[in-house]
């Protein structure tokens, strides 16, 4: 490989500074739901490439694809035939470098989703592993044991798969293989080095395109010790998930992995980066996020919190605190295609640090039990959005929340799609409700998805949240969205910030970041006094409760750059709400 290879790309609005992502804003992609340009029903490349302009204006600084791989969907690709191709589903490799240059050409850089835990069944070589012996090298690519019991008839041992069912598969030859995920996702053995250099392979093909970095899916999973013996599942559950020497997860030896990678991030001019998705305890996460391994990792702990002061302070404080400790910087998301989108967590009744996912047993109800407080969860998640925009960090937003978008509950089981729902049933409704596709239109067959229908079914009130009905509602939470990304980008300095002593209330935050841009959020449901705050003058009259606030600027006092929702004349935030003033 040739230096020359890997320059950046030769256009204006991209920058080679290297350290483009520590604060980056970037907008993630599902997409197959995304934007439909053929009217099959499916998201595809050229509805990416054609919504260049909508991204553009929205103000992200790059976007994350969720897996655009040839895949048969069983967990919504992240189950992957090939690493090194599009899925003709939804496009081809040519039109990927046409998305890509309209990506960068408007000065959006783009992360690639990469699934190094699994494979899908259909990999060619796992293809191979089946037709090949027991023993054989094919085999050793992937995680095969014999079964227990006098003809191997019962599992190596009880484990079951994250998405419920049995972790282990039985193959014709009487052998079993591990998946943590679901049956048609097989384990890479990553001590098999034929493995470590495909990925070495794959992460320069993409690179090599133009891609700028990747999201690395499961990044915990992939080292594991597998002891001849295997422990049973509640020997496994029962061991200490942080001290690195889990059989399955957040090994210390992952680590030697990333390293390698590095190297390869390295070749490229600027370096191309990586963020971690691993669900490790939160002491462990620098590892992660190391400058010699993958650089950056996200932390979910705001997406777990309720809409609460105290838990967001803490989680703030914390995760600023590690990252300056790693010397990355932090992740902040509230939404992804995993879980509940936060419009509707927040409509919901807090869990109180109970173990449940929130939304779980509202979804396991069809929607119905307890009954969302839609109004309340819209007017909390836009106030948190705005609150963790102002943060310093990366803030990743998920396609639809910038529509204020709620979770679809009502998708009738036969045209659910998510294995979680097909595999733990009565258990895990699945993840589908938050993967619908997106509404751009008030009406039409799909909403202006595409042309034709949409892959999971839209209910009737989606129109109302399309980016066209947003698009004209200076109030809309889209407009909200657009002026904090634009004020963002010219306000964002240095990673820190100052929080300041709200006298009397423990349920309003306010913070300074350097050069005077104040963010104050209230969580609770009276108003603050921005007086008391020494925020004074700020009153705007009819700022308006969505994008920037007009005419913020009382002589002499701060003016309101943007504002989740109305403030009053009196110079009031009121409850459940935030703000971004000048000082
Ligand atoms: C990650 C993805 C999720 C997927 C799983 C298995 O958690 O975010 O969507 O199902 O990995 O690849
Ligand atoms: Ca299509």
């Amino acid at each position: 490989m040739t230096d020359t290879l890997h320059t950046a790309p030769s256009t204006e609005l991209l920058t080679d500074d290297p350290t483009w992502w520590r604060q980056a804003a970037v907008y993630q992609i599902y997409p197959r739901s995304f934007a439909d340009s053929n009217g099959d029903g499916i998201g595809d490349l050229p509805g990416i490439t054609a919504k260049v302009p909508y991204l553009t204006q929205l103000g992200v600084d790059a976007v994350w694809l969720s897996p655009f791989y040839p895949s048969a969907l069983a967990d919504g690709g992240y189950d992957v035939d090939d690493y090194r191709d599009v899925d003709p589903k939804i496009g081809t490799l040519a039109q990927f470098d046409e998305m890509i240059d309209a990506l960068h050409a408007a000065g959006i850089r783009v992360i690639a989703d990469l699934v190094p835990n699994h494979s899908s069944d259909r990999h060619v070589w796992f293809q191979e592993a089946l037709a090949a012996p027991a023993g054989s090298p094919a085999r050793a690519r992937y995680i095969f044991r014999d079964g227990l019991g006098d003809g191997g008839e019962l599992p190596p041992s009880d484990w079951t798969s994250i998405f419920g069912g049995p972790a282990w598969t039985r193959v014709a030859d009487g052998q079993w293989y591990l998946h943590s995920f679901a049956s048609e996702q097989p384990d890479w053995d990553w001590d098999n080095p034929e493995v470590r250099e495909d990925f070495l392979t794959t992460l320069r093909f993409w690179s090599d395109r133009g891609v700028d970095g990747f999201r690395v899916d499961v990044a915990h999973g992939l080292a594991k010790s597998l002891p001849e013996v295997l422990p049973s599942k509640a020997e496994l559950d029962a061991l200490p998930k942080a001290d690195g020497d889990h059989p399955l997860w957040d090994r210390d030896e992952v680590h030697e992995i990333y390293a390698s990678w590095r190297e390869v991030f390295d070749e490229y001019d600027p370096p191309r980066i990586a963020v971690a998705e691993a669900w490790v305890e939160p002491s462990r996460r620098a590892r992660y996020a190391s400058a010699s391994g993958l650089g950056q990792a996200f932390n979910f702990d705001l997406l777990e919190a309720d809409f609460d002061a105290t838990q967001f302070h803490d989680i703030i404080t914390y995760n600023l605190d590690a990252a300056e400790a790693s010397g990355s910087s932090t992740t902040w998301v509230f939404s992804n295609h995993d879980v509940v989108r936060h419009a509707t967590r927040y409509g919901l009744p807090a869990l109180d640090g109970r173990d449940v996912k929130q939304g779980a047993e509202w979804l396991l109800s069809g929607g119905t039990s307890p009954e969302v407080d839609v109004e309340t969860g819209l007017r909390r998640a836009r106030a948190a959005s705005l609150f963790m925009l102002g943060l310093p960090g990366s803030a990743y937003v998920y396609q639809g929340e910038e529509l204020g978008l709620p979770e679809v509950a009502d998708i009738p089981a036969d045209e659910r799609q998510d294995p979680s729902f097909f595999r733990n049933p009565g258990v895990d409704i699945g993840r589908d409700g938050c993967r619908v596709p997106l509404p751009w239109a008030r009406e039409g067959s799909s909403f202006g998805f595409g042309p034709g229908d949409a892959h999971l079914p839209q209910p009737s009130w989606f129109g109302e949240y399309s980016v066209e009905a947003e698009d004209a509602d200076p109030t809309s939470t889209l407009a909200l969205y657009r002026a904090a990304l634009a004020a963002r980008r010219d306000l964002q300095t240095d990673e820190t910030l100052e929080w300041l002593p709200v006298d009397g209330r423990d349920d309003v935050l306010h913070f300074v970041r350097p050069g005077g841009w104040h963010v104050v959020c209230v969580f609770g449901t009276e108003p603050v006094d921005l007086a008391a705050l020494g925020l004074g003058g700020a009153a705007s009259g009819g700022a308006a409760s969505g994008g920037a606030a007009s005419g913020g600027a009382a002589s002499g006092g701060a003016e309101v750059l943007v504002a989740s929702g109305p403030l009053s004349d009196a110079g009031q935030l009121p409850g459940e709400t935030a703000a971004w003033l000048r000082a």
